[in-house]
């Protein structure tokens, strides 16, 4: 049996993965700070789960050799932009000199035979069209540049290795046990507090917001298929929404009127206004296709209430 170590397991993204990898019969191990994430998101037993630091290579080493996975999935990141853009020392820290530490444990392993990185859209520059893997990276802020450089890393982790190595850019998740106060968690917490009139800053700019079920379920079906080299794969829905769209999928699924009120103070002065992915490689390698609507994740989130307290989260860390 594969012996599955999650790095930022416990996180959003982590947390699904898990799940879907459980019900899959996988054998789970997580190594997570819980900086962002939360031990009770996942199910494993203590004895598969490592609060260790990536930055602390030494428990890292000794985390990961005694673990001694056959694959490794690196989530663990900071990658709420706000929260890079202020904090540029402390992200680039976890997001490059973490990766090293992480791919440098990983040289030691005897059995090890897949490794996952987790990438992101924002290595990309500003595309009005749907964004290939072809496409140039470019990216526009210190998060994009950061994990543009785990790729690089991780590329010369696979020409080192020869392990089969998975780079997966993905677009915007949404869906239970958000970490971050992104823009879906942020208007499902309003609502949830009763309020129908919500602050939200810029509304034009269109995303490609994916639900973690189908996130998750992709990124099984291609671990499970991906077995020689490396390669690039964007992971999104393929469909773009505006803010404004997604306030509507709230306004429907809740059956009541929504209004909005532009708040400066979350007004970004560089945005861009499309991220749509091109998701024709990953669709054309795995036999998958989104299967959760936006109103229907929306529909599930408007009954949970978040289980992070969202606000605290601009502020300090927990
Ligand atoms: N959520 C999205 O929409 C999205 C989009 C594109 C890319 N990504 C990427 O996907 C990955 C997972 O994202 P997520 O939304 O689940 O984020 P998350 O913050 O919920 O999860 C990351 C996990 O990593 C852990 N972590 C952070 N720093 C750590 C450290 N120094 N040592 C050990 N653990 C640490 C956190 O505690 C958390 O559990 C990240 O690499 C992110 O850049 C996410």
């Amino acid at each position: 049996m594969n012996r599955v170590l999650v790095i930022g397991g416990a996180g959003f993204i982590g947390s699904a993965l898990i799940a879907e990898l459980q019900s899959y019969n996988y054998e789970i191990f997580v190594i997570d700070n819980l900086s962002f994430g939360n031990r009770e998101f996942i199910h494993i037993p203590d004895s598969h789960f490592f609060k260790v630091d990536i930055l602390n290579q030494h428990d890292l080493e000794l985390a990961i050799t005694r673990i001694n996975p056959t694959w490794i999935i690196h989530l663990a990141a900071i990658h709420f932009i706000p929260y890079c853009n202020q904090n540029p020392f402390a992200s680039s820290n976890i997001n490059i000199k973490g990766v090293i530490n992480v791919l440098q444990a990983a040289r030691q392993l005897k059995q090890l035979s897949k490794m996952f990185f987790a990438s992101t859209a924002a290595v990309y520059p500003i595309c009005d069209y749907a964004i290939p893997e072809e496409q140039q990276p470019e990216p526009m802020d210190i998060y994009g540049l950061t994990k543009l450089t785990g790729e690089h890393l991780v590329h010369q982790f696979h020409l080192q290795t020869s392990i089969p190595t998975i780079i997966c850019r993905f677009f915007n998740a949404f869906g239970p046990n958000e970490t971050n106060p992104h823009l879906i968690p942020e208007i499902q917490r309003q609502i949830n507090t009763g309020l129908r009139t919500i602050r939200l800053g810029n509304l034009e700019p269109k995303r490609d917001f994916i639900h973690t079920s189908d996130m998750v379920w992709a990124t099984r079906l291609l671990l499970e298929k991906f077995d020689i080299g490396i390669d690039t794969f964007n992971l999104g829905s393929g469909k773009e929404y505006s803010v404004l769209d997604v306030v509507k999928a709230f306004e429907r699924q809740l059956g009541e009127p929504i209004t909005i009120e532009v708040d400066p103070a979350r007004v970004r002065k560089v945005e861009r206004m499309h991220l749509l992915a091109d998701i024709s490689k990953l669709t054309s390698r795995i036999n998958w296709e989104p299967r959760m609507s936006l109103d229907e994740g929306i529909k599930t989130l408007i009954k949970a209430q978040p289980l992070i307290e969202l606000a605290n989260l601009h502020t300090g860390r927990k």
